[in-house]
């Protein structure tokens, strides 16, 4: 049976027919080519199909597309502002954060939401936010650091809450 589906995505009002059965992912990926959001496990484990519903961090794929309906959704692809990266964004590029970038989208929207609430977060609050994001390249470090100095929101002293020397 096919739903009639109303969200807005990236500032932009999206109408669709869908299946009921289907999941977000699937219709941002393949009926809306929205392709930051990735299929890394499928079960809701790994965190690469993350996008922001409402501004809060939900898995993609274990979503049904209708719980969407009325809803405010970000992707990465919504960040940007008059092509312009956000801090948090090239703060990642600064520290090299990424190395296949499977995870990114992810990533970055997980510590959007974190920066949303929490303007300058400590080294464990950081880590606690991105924990449901799987990174198999980097080790987390140059991750949590782009996160911990955007904007230079930790200062040498809001350094030490990471518990470790931040690269300068
Ligand atoms: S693909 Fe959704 S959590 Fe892994
Ligand atoms: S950079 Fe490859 S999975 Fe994170």
């Amino acid at each position: 049976m096919k739903k009639k589906l109303s969200f807005v995505l990236n500032d932009r009002k999206i109408t669709l027919e869908i299946a009921a059965q289907e999941v977000l992912l699937e219709v941002l990926r393949d009926k809306l080519g929205v392709k930051s959001p990735k299929c890394g496990c499928d079960r809701g484990d790994c965190g690469t199909c993350t996008v922001l519903m409402n501004g809060k961090t939900v898995r993609s794929c274990i979503v049904l597309a209708v719980e969407a309906d009325g809803q405010r959704l970000t992707t990465l692809e919504g960040l940007m502002k008059d092509g312009q990266m956000t801090p948090l964004q090239q703060s990642f590029l600064e520290h090299n954060s990424f190395q296949c970038g499977f995870c990114a989208p992810g990533v970055i929207l997980a510590a959007t939401e974190l920066l949303e609430r929490n303007p300058k977060p400590s080294g464990d609050e950081i880590k606690e936010a991105i924990s449901g994001n799987l990174c198999r390249c980097t080790g987390y470090l140059p991750i949590v650091e782009a996160i911990a100095n955007v904007n230079n929101a930790l200062t040498p002293p809001g350094r030490e809450r990471l518990g470790k020397k931040v690269r300068s």
